[in-house]
């Protein structure tokens, strides 16, 4: 059985998506964030500040080689993951890629307030979040199925990614 892989941008609800398809599909959820910090034995926030964004992205790049060897299983990327172009191609080999689109004010919206994202820190969060977005416009681009969750509840958006994920296995 092919994985179903969520990229997206932070907020784009990779997480609470993945976590109710896992529900809905009695399918393994893994989640790349939360191997590398397995692997590090550190939080996020904590590996870029000791370590830097650099060691961060060759962790999480270690987590995909581990994790895209699954079958079966729903597979919640950190927003970052499409910045190497390896990334996709093993999460594709036995994947289904599937990108959580979301409207900038949207995304501000759901993390304001968030303080575990390194990246967003400091500054104004819109201007952040349009920069890295349309910096990354280009790797979200690459992607089996697109959904727009701007305006959809996580629970849609987790029916829309089974039926598009059940209409290929049948
Ligand atoms: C990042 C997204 C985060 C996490 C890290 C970097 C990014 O994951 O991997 O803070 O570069 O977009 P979420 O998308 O789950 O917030």
């Amino acid at each position: 059985m092919r994985n179903i892989v969520l990229t997206g941008f932070m907020g784009s609800g990779k997480s609470t998506v993945g976590r109710l398809l896992a529900e809905r599909l009695g399918m393994r959820l893994v989640d790349t964030d939360e191997e590398v910090e397995r692997m590090a034995g550190m939080s996020i926030p904590e590996i870029f500040e000791r370590y830097g964004e650099k060691r961060f992205r060759e962790l999480e790049h270690l987590a995909v080689r581990h994790i895209s060897e699954l079958e079966g299983a729903v597979i919640v990327t950190g927003g970052g993951v499409v910045l190497n172009p390896e990334n996709l191609r093993l999460l594709r080999r036995r994947g289904v890629i599937f990108y959580l689109h979301a409207e900038p004010e949207v995304i501000c919206r759901r993390l304001a307030g968030d303080t575990s994202r390194p990246l967003l820190r400091g500054g104004s969060l819109e201007e952040r979040v349009r920069k890295l977005m349309s910096q990354r416009a280009e790797r979200y681009a690459d992607h089996d199925f697109m959904i727009d969750t701007s305006h959809l509840s996580p629970s849609r958006v987790a029916e829309r990614v089974a039926e598009i994920y059940l209409s290929l296995i049948d």
